[in-house]
């Protein structure tokens, strides 16, 4: 079984390099199914689910070859298959996107589907509604698989999305890349990746305006043309190392960012008295001089405080003395990593949508796991605070989502490493 052991206590210090955006780039590698030509894309995460997702289109005849460590190069003028309901496809989260791609292209789709997830059930009504007002047919078949057919070409219409959801509009906006006429999707989701992805698609000659806004406008476009292009930063890489500097009461410099992206995690480590320096693409966070505050966090769709930056809060916040509240307004249930600090004397109360960390308890290590990719980068930031030596496991969870993650620290200062234990015998995984 392979852990992160974290012997931790010392504040980070130095410089980091953020990488492209996961949640982006789960997106833009299935979008290039709908261009008639190869595309090169840049700026990609060396991380298991890209390496998922490419070998998924490859499955369905697409060519993929890594040009190097962050750069893709994609032929998708062989795929011939629209059926994606393999095991593997299965195993990816974010597997939706080739519904509304494949539809896009072919104009069906069968796709396999993960059930819920870690934190709670994760409902896809809001895509198949869109799909369905395009004139799909939809339907679930063995509880785990989705059909979808247009019987022809999708057509253009007016859909009002229930919930804010990043997925539904990311979905929706691929399917009507090359719809008949104009889709309009009201109460969008505005995430910084939404607007990657219609960039991306416009660079092929997508017609797609208001990417950003809660009203994105789609005209259908017949043809997609090649393009390299380079996904945006990952806020969320980024929201951890800042969160995780504040915590050891570090000074680190976050690079390769935008700022922009930022502002809901700056405006609330700036609260908590922590000195926060922006530049044009890097973040300088300090909190060596004053002790921290204590603060509130609610979490919401962008621009928002991001859910996915809310358990590494948890995190530094158990830390802090006073009483902090967490009100978790995204996920219905994202707290099972609340157990796991505990173990650690975090003093932490779930109730409902809401978590009341006391901050300032006393803290030791204790091994724990990561129950998800966030959960999991909350126990580096928790242990990296504490300085007995912390084990983690669970840490394909981590992987899943964060390049480097054990040089990115190391490279801080930190005291981690990768190991593999058999029994009794630990061995060290690389650096
Ligand atoms: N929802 C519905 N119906 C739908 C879709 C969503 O009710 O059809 C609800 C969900 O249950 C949830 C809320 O709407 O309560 C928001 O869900 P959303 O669709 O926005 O989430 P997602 O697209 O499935 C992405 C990220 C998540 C991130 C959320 C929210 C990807 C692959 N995943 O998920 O990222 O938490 O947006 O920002 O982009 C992560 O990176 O750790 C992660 C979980």
């Amino acid at each position: 079984m392979e852990k992160f052991v974290v012997t931790g206590g010392k504040p980070l210090n130095g410089d980091v390099n953020i990488s492209g955006a996961k949640n982006a780039a789960v997106a833009i590698i299935p979008a290039v199914i709908l261009c008639d030509e190869p595309c090169q894309i840049e700026n990609i995460p060396n991380i298991s689910d890209v390496s998922l997702i490419s070998r998924i289109l490859q499955q369905l005849g697409a060519t993929v070859r890594r040009i190097n460590k962050s750069s893709l190069y994609i032929d998708p003028t062989h795929i011939k298959t629209s059926n994606a309901s393999t095991d593997l496809v299965r195993g990816m989260r974010a597997s939706y996107y080739l519904l509304g791609a494949l539809l896009g292209r072919c104009g069906n789709a069968k796709v396999a589907l993960p059930g819920g997830c870690n934190f709670g059930v994760r409902p896809i009504d809001q895509h198949l509604k869109g799909f369905e007002a395009m004139g799909a047919g939809t339907r679930l078949v063995d509880g785990a698989i989705i059909e979808a057919d247009a019987h022809g070409a999708l057509q253009g219409t007016h859909i009002y999305l229930d919930v804010v959801s990043v997925g539904a509009t990311m979905n929706i906006m691929l399917a009507a890349t090359k719809a008949l006429g104009q889709t309009v999707i009201e109460n969008a989701a505005k995430e910084p990746h939404i607007v990657d992805l219609a960039n991306f698609l416009n660079s092929m000659g997508a017609d797609i305006r208001g990417a950003g806004t809660d009203v994105i406008k789609i005209r259908g476009v017949g043809y997609l043309h090649g393009v390299t292009y380079s996904i945006i930063p990952d806020q969320i890489e980024a929201g951890t190392y800042m969160c995780a500097a504040a915590a050891t009461r570090g000074c680190i410099t976050v690079n390769n960012i935008t700022p922009k992206h930022l502002e809901s995690i700056t405006a609330k480590l700036r609260e908590m008295g922590v000195k926060i320096t922006e530049y044009d693409e890097a973040i300088k966070v300090d909190a060596t001089a004053a002790p921290l505050k204590r603060c509130n966090i609610k979490t919401m769709p962008h621009p928002g405080f991001p859910t996915d930056c809310q358990p590494q809060f948890a995190a530094l916040l158990m830390s802090v003395p006073g009483t902090s509240i967490i009100n978790e307004n995204v996920w219905d249930n994202r707290y099972q990593y609340v157990g796991e600090l505990t173990k650690m004397g975090a003093q932490i109360s779930v109730e409902g949508r809401l978590a009341i960390i006391e901050g300032g308890a006393p803290l030791t290590a204790a091994p724990v796991k990561a129950t998800d990719l966030r959960a999991g980068a909350a126990m580096i930031v928790a242990a990296l605070q504490i300085s007995g030596t912390t084990e983690i496991s669970g840490i394909q969870y981590i992987e899943r989502g964060y390049e480097d993650v054990v040089e990115k620290f190391r490279a801080l200062g930190a005291d981690i490493k990768k190991v593999y234990f058999t029994g009794d015998n630990e061995e060290e995984l690389g650096a």
